[in-house]
């Protein structure tokens, strides 16, 4: 398991803070919420502060386009330093030929999919995707509580992939704190994002010691 905080649960007015943290305390990627106040009613943020916390960090930047339209400014979040660019299946009519791009672009292509969209859908993409964000709360804000149905929704996308033979992670995001990380890598989840449990605590260093200590376990039980 790999574990990713999202930054928008963070001090937004310090962000290199936040950066330092997710090194320090032994993330693997660093979550990036972008939002458009269309796909989803609320606003975050763009690829101008993407490019200022890729010139921050060395951690791969796992960028989540909650936008209508993501083909329009793909090119620039992908110049700006995405190492993963998220696009989410409600949002993308041409996937396939979106999913393409990403990976000539050279990023790791990944689809989201709603609480409401079945992993199902999927079935015909699996070989242009490198993993699959299946969302555990309804996507365009922080701080809400996990939809457990998602657990189930990783365990049907982990079989199908199985059968498929193709390598692809899942990814989990929403929701995720120290009290259901365990049920989440048990589904079968890869990269687990959590926003308001790390930054949101008082101390987010201790929970973020402690998620990646759970990591560490997830880890050891699945050599
Ligand atoms: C929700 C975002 C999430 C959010 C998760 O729309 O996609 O990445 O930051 O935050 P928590 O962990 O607080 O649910
Ligand atoms: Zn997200």
């Amino acid at each position: 398991m790999r574990l990713a905080p999202s930054l928008l649960a963070a001090d937004l007015a310090d962000l290199a803070g936040a950066l330092d943290l997710c090194e320090k305390g032994g993330a693997d990627l660093v979550h990036f919420d972008v939002m458009d106040g269309h796909f989803v009613p609320n606003l975050s943020f763009g690829i101008p502060v993407l490019k200022a916390v890729r010139a921050r960090t060395r951690l791969a930047l796992d960028v989540h386009l909650m936008v209508a339209n993501p083909d329009r400014l793909l090119d620039d979040y992908l110049a700006a330093g995405a190492s993963r660019v998220i696009v989410h299946w409600e949002a993308a009519p041409h996937l396939d030929r979106l999913l393409e791009r990403i990976r000539k672009g050279g990023a790791e292509a990944g689809v989201a999919i709603n609480p409401a969209t079945p992993v199902e859908l999927l079935v015909d993409v699996l070989p242009r995707l490198d993993f699959v964000l299946v969302m555990s709360v309804n996507p365009g804000f922080g701080g809400q509580a996990f939809l457990p149905h998602a657990l189930d929704k990783a365990r049907r996308l982990r079989r199908m992939i199985e059968i498929s033979g193709v390598h692809i992670e899942i990814e989990m995001d929403g929701g995720i704190d120290r009290d259901n990380i365990a049920r989440v890598v048990s589904a079968g989840v890869d990269v687990c994002v959590a926003g308001s449990a790390i930054f949101g605590a008082g101390d987010p260093q201790a929970i973020l010691a402690e998620m990646s200590e759970l990591r560490e376990r997830a880890r050891q039980e699945t050599v």
